[in-house]
């Protein structure tokens, strides 16, 4: 990778002085029970807070367990996620099912505080552990003719009781382009805030891409293919004229039936305002070059 991307959103950054616990703790994993305490949602003016464990946990999209935001915390322990394996195929030097276990020990975790934001217009702020998408990739080795990824989520079930409703085309799907998916902010999450990553955030591994509307970050993934072709997303198919392929964030650019101009941050409580969205999710810096002369409300 030409350069690294660095945290900005430390703990130390956007804790409350208070509320400060160190990042040492964090790690040991005191933090499942100690940060839902003790870190309080961001007050308006520092705006970025980490949500609380409890948070990020219990309200959640997981279709493949229910629609409603607390079907997957319910649920989604029915999910066998060991043993695991993702099948890497289509334009790689070195197709196969690869064992998770053997792909964590070859991956570096790192910590990375990301704002994420739900094409519903909510968000959160989570402190997620991971590799970056990039590392997996070359592990298997991109050929030259790719220019797409596709994913796949599990189907299964047995295990998944939202599956018998056909709310979006089965499995669930996400792709991204080869670019976007080398981006060294493009992270496969595996925990969050020091621990395992839950089953209803996507165990054992997820993608998370900051700058997208949330669905893009496909769960519990199963299947990673490099293509010549931009592949069908669940989102898109389910309703093209709502769902792009991109998902960029952009205030500028509505959702049909509302408005995408701000957010409502989850955990705000009561006297929660509306904060206003930032283009790219506030990752204009890092990204934007990637869209150079592309028309953003086209390209939705
Ligand atoms: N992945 C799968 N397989 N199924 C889903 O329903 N929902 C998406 C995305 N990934 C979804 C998914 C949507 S709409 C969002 S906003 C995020 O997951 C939610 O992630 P979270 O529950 O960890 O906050």
């Amino acid at each position: 990778m030409a350069h690294r991307w660095t945290n900005k959103l430390t703990h130390n950054d956007v804790t409350p002085r208070t509320a400060f616990l160190n990042r040492r703790q964090v790690m040991a994993g005191l933090a499942g029970v100690g940060l839902a305490g003790i870190v309080k949602p961001a007050d308006a003016k520092e705006g970025l807070g980490p949500n609380t464990w409890e948070e990020i946990t219990s309200y959640n999209n997981y279709y493949e367990f229910g629609t409603r935001k607390d079907d997957p915390a319910k649920y989604a322990h029915t999910l066998v996620t060991e043993p695991w394996s993702v099948k890497i195929d289509g334009l790689v030097d070195r197709p196969g099912e690869y064992d998770f276990k053997d792909i964590l020990s070859e991956m570096t975790i790192e910590e990375r505080i990301y704002r994420f934001r739900c094409v519903e217009a909510w968000s959160m702020v989570i402190p997620w552990n991971g590799f970056e998408l990039a590392d997996l990739l070359n592990m298997a080795g991109v050929q030259d003719g790719a220019k797409f990824v596709a994913f796949e989520t599990a189907y299964r079930p047995d295990e998944m009781p939202g599956l018998q409703y056909p709310v979006l085309e089965w499995p669930y799907r996400e792709g991204l382009r080869l670019d976007e998916a080398m981006h060294p902010l493009t992270l496969i999450a595996t925990g969050i805030y020091g621990k395992t990553i839950p089953n209803q955030n996507g165990a054992p591994l997820r993608l998370v891409v900051p700058w997208k509307y949330g669905f893009k970050s496909i769960k519990s993934i199963v299947r990673i293919t490099l293509t010549d072709t931009q592949p069908p997303t669940s989102w898109n198919m389910a309703g093209p004229r709502e769902y792009g392929f991109y998902s960029n964030v952009n205030p500028n650019v509505d959702h049909p039936r509302w408005s995408q101009a701000s957010e409502r941050p989850i955990g705000g409580g009561l006297f929660a305002k509306r904060e206003p969205t930032l283009m790219l999710n506030g990752y204009e810096e890092e990204v934007a070059s990637l869209y150079e002369g592309m028309d953003l409300a086209a390209n939705y």
